[in-house]
C-alpha cells in the first residue's frame, strides 16, 4: 500500500551558527490509511517538530516528505496551503475551538475556507463523535472532553487523509482520556485516515496499532 504520508531521511535543524538545534536527526516514518501511529517522549525530544514537518508547516532542512504521493519539499506555498486546506486535520491539546461559535459552526468551519471535494456532513460528523445533543453549545459550555470530540470533528470535516494530532489527552482525566483516544482510533479505522498521535500518556497506547518513541530528534519503533 502507499503510505498517505512518507517522511524519509529527515533532519531538520533549527536556527544558525552556532545555536543550531537537531530537532528531527534522519527520521524516517511511513504511515498507511488506517493506520494510528503513536509517538511518545521527553519534552525537547522533537515530537512537535515531527508535527510540523508532516504538516507541511515547517521544511525540514533535509529529506524527503510526501503526503498523498505529493512532493512537500518541492511543492510551491500556494500548493503546501491547500494540501494542509484538503488533506491535513490538526486535533490540539485543548480543542482550540473559536469561544463563539456553536459546535455544529466549529465543525462547519473548515468547508468555508474554499472548495472540498468530499466533505462529510457536519451534522452527521457530530452525531458520529457523540455531540449531537450540545450542536447548539459554545466552547464554554462544554467540558474538556466534549471539546475535544468537537475539535476532532472539526478536523475529519474535510476527510483528510492525515491527521495529525498533538497531546488530546494533556487536559483531561483518564476516563476522558481513554474516550477521545478510542474515538480517535475508530475514526482512523474506519474512515482509512492515517494518524499520527504524539502522547506523554501511556495509558492510551493500546488504541494504537504503532508506537514509537523520540529521543534527541531521533526516532525509534517501541513494542506496544
Ligand atoms: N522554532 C524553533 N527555533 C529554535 N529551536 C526550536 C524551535 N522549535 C523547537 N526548537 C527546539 O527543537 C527541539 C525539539 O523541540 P520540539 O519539537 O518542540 O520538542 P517536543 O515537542 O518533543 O517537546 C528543542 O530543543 C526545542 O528547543
Ligand atoms: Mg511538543
Amino acid at each position: 500500500m502507499t503510505p498517505a504520508l512518507a517522511l524519509t531521511g529527515v533532519t531538520l535543524v533549527h536556527g544558525d551558527g552556532e545555536e543550531t538545534v537537531r530537532a528531527l536527526d534522519d527520521v524516517t516514518l511511513h504511515v498507511e490509511p488506517g493506520q494510528m501511529v503513536a509517538i511518545v517522549g521527553p519534552s525537547g525530544a522533537g515530537k512537535s517538530s515531527l508535527l510540523a514537518v508532516a504538516g507541511a508547516l515547517v521544511a525540514p532542512t533535509r529529506g524527503d516528505v510526501r503526503l498523498a504521493g505529493v512532493d512537500l519539499v518541492a511543492a510551491s506555498r500556494r500548493e503546501l496551503s491547500r494540501i494542509r486546506r484538503e488533506h491535513l486535520g490538526f486535533v490540539f491539546q485543548s480543542g482550540n475551538l473559536i469561544p463563539a461559535l456553536t459546535a455544529l459552526d466549529q465543525v462547519r468551519l473548515p468547508l468555508t475556507f474554499g472548495d472540498v471535494a468530499q466533505p462529510r456532513d457536519p451534522r452527521a460528523l457530530l452525531d458520529e463523535v457523540g455531540m449531537a445533543h450540545k450542536a447548539g453549545r459554545r466552547p464554554h459550555q462544554l467540558s474538556g472532553g466534549e471539546r475535544q470530540r468537537v475539535g476532532i470533528a472539526r478536523a475529519l470535516v474535510t476527510r483528510p487523509q492525515v491527521l495529525l494530532v498533538d497531546e488530546p489527552t494533556a487536559a483531561l482525566d483518564r476516563h476522558r482520556s481513554q474516550e477521545v483516544v478510542a474515538l480517535l482510533a475508530r475514526e482512523t479505522h474506519d474512515h482509512g485516515v492515517a494518524t499520527i498521535m504524539v502522547t506523554h500518556d501511556h495509558d492510551v497506547l493500546h488504541h494504537c496499532d504503532l508506537v514509537y518513541e523520540m529521543a534527541d530528534g531521533r526516532l525509534s519503533p517501541v513494542g506496544v
